[in-house]
């Protein structure tokens, strides 16, 4: 007989009927009640064993962590706590688990642990939960650009160009590492290697999705990008997957609304369709929350933060004018910022992001117009000779989360900027020659997607939204 996934038999009405149900054991207790996972839902199916209907040497099998699959008949529940239970016909152990050595006890266990037996956590309430809620989001960002009529774009995962002008890759060879072969001048010479130039990992696919803005009009990619940089934060991943629309004749106010426009649909998205297990990483939050220093604490809870931003603009806010709001804000003044804010010009710190976003407005906040300086060099240069097109989406708990910009669309401009730089103009032919092409004003932006994760979750470590999470020191599994 074919199985039937809990997440339905516990919202048939039971009468009595044979189904299987096949998934994992949660727990066995007094040789009777056994709750069983199979991971279509946060919630377990209670199955009930009669007395004597099975061997000992079966009962015995069934313990936590093993797989079993179950006939039996679906009845309204006896006890309390679930509508509908499984009056067991049959049992038969898939997979054993041995109790002496299978690491997941029936009991709370600390992320940490769970973070160095990744291959097994996903078999938890709270791994269950995230994923199928980092499901449901991935599945939401197609819905939301297919239905106003963007395309998916496929941009490369190896690329020869460093779109962020920021150097931290990884790069990609079949070079013999001991022994590779090298120029006149001693150098590793990478025309020998196997795409006859250096080539690394992408950290974003934006550069390639404007060639396809500028001919399909309104696309956006949704792919792994790689940085080596060695940040050991719980906001920061070697390997994130991110969502970067970008579109021919937006500027970058069209930009910031299409940037609200999507968090909110993906907010909503996951209040409408996730229900059960949000409910689950609420409570989960609350109680973590409990253990945190009140000034810490949040003042919404997780499904209220989610309520919250479906229902609120996000607040605008020039970098200058944040600069005035931080330069005269209390931490300021009293030295209690790591890094204070003096002049107009630096770069903003998280604990700035968030001063802004959770202290100041309490709301999230897109900051705009930054610094050239501080910003990449393919931004549209403003008129002010200062500042450039860029905006920053600040969330409460998770500062960045979405960093865009209208782009320089200039030819003159955008090679200036490139000389300014110091970037490798010969790699940059094609980006440059676009605007000799064809040119229009266009804007984008890259979504994290593990970030967006955390502030949907209610986690608080990026390396426990995404399954194998990698960074410094970490490529284990
Ligand atoms: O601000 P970033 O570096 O912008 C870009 O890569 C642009 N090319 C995007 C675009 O305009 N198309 O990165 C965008 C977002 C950040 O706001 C942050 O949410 C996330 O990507 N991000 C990271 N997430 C996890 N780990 C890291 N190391 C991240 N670096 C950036
Ligand atoms: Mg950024």
């Amino acid at each position: 007989m074919k199985r039937t996934k809990i997440k339905q038999l516990l919202v048939t009405e039971p009468t009595g009927q044979t189904v299987v149900v096949k998934g994992w054991v949660r727990t066995f207790r007094s040789n009777r009640f056994i709750a069983i996972n199979d991971g279509s839902t946060i919630n377990n199916i209670q199955a009930v064993v009669e007395l004597n209907s099975l061997e000992e040497s079966t009962l015995k099998r069934i313990t936590t962590g093993a797989c079993v699959a179950v006939g039996g008949e679906l009845i309204a529940s006896l006890g309390s706590g679930q509508a509908v239970e499984l009056k067991v016909n049959q049992l038969e152990i898939l997979g054993d688990s041995d109790p002496e050595k299978f690491p997941l006890q029936p009991k709370k266990h600390s992320l940490e642990f769970l973070r160095e037996i990744a291959y097994l956590r996903s078999r938890t309430n709270t791994f269950g939960a995230v994923m199928r809620v980092r499901h449901a989001m991935a599945f939401a960002v197609h819905q939301f650009y297919n239905d106003r009529g963007f395309f998916y774009v496929h941009t490369p995962v190896i690329t020869g160009s460093d779109a962020e002008g920021a150097g931290a890759m990884f790069r990609v060879t079949t070079l013999d590492a001991e022994n590779p072969p090298r120029d006149e001048n001693g150098k590793v010479n990478y025309k020998e290697d196997f795409f006859g130039r250096e080539t690394n990992l992408t950290v974003s696919g934006q550069l390639e999705g404007e060639t396809y803005a500028l001919a399909l009009g309104e696309v956006y990619t949704f792919g792994p990008t790689f940085r080596a940089e060695n940040s050991n934060t719980t906001r920061h991943l070697a390997e994130f997957w991110m969502i970067e629309p970008e579109m021919a004749f937006y500027d970058i106010n069209d930009n910031m609304q299409l940037a609200q426009d999507f968090l909110q649909y993906l907010a909503k998205y996951a209040l409408d369709n996730c229900k059960e297990d949000l409910e689950f990483l609420d409570k989960r939050a609350a109680e973590e929350e409990a253990s945190k220093p009140q000034e810490q604490r949040n003042e919404l809870g997780l499904i209220d933060r989610l309520k919250f931003v479906v229902e609120n603009d996000f607040q605008r806010l020039s970098y200058t004018e944040a600069i005035d709001i931080l330069k005269n804000s209390t931490p300021n003044k009293k030295k209690k910022f790591q890094y204070l804010i003096d002049e107009w010009g630096v770069d903003l710190q998280s604990e700035h992001e968030r001063f802004l976003v959770e202290k100041h407005f309490k709301k999230p906040v897109i900051l705009y117009n930054y610094p050239k300086d501080i910003k990449a060099f393919y931004m549209r240069q403003n008129d002010d000779g200062k500042t450039v097109a860029a905006m920053d989406v600040l969330f409460p708990g998770i500062g960045e989360i979405i960093g865009g910009s209208q782009r320089e669309e200039r030819y003159e401009n955008l090679l200036k900027r490139v000389h300014e730089m110091n970037l490798p103009e010969k790699e940059l032919w094609w980006y440059l020659d676009l605007r000799k092409f064809g040119s229009a004003p266009h804007a984008g932006f890259g979504l994290g997607f593990e970030r967006l994760i955390l502030f949907v979750t209610g986690m608080t470590n990026i390396r426990d939204v995404i399954p194998y999470p990698r960074y410094p020191g970490n490529a284990e599994f």
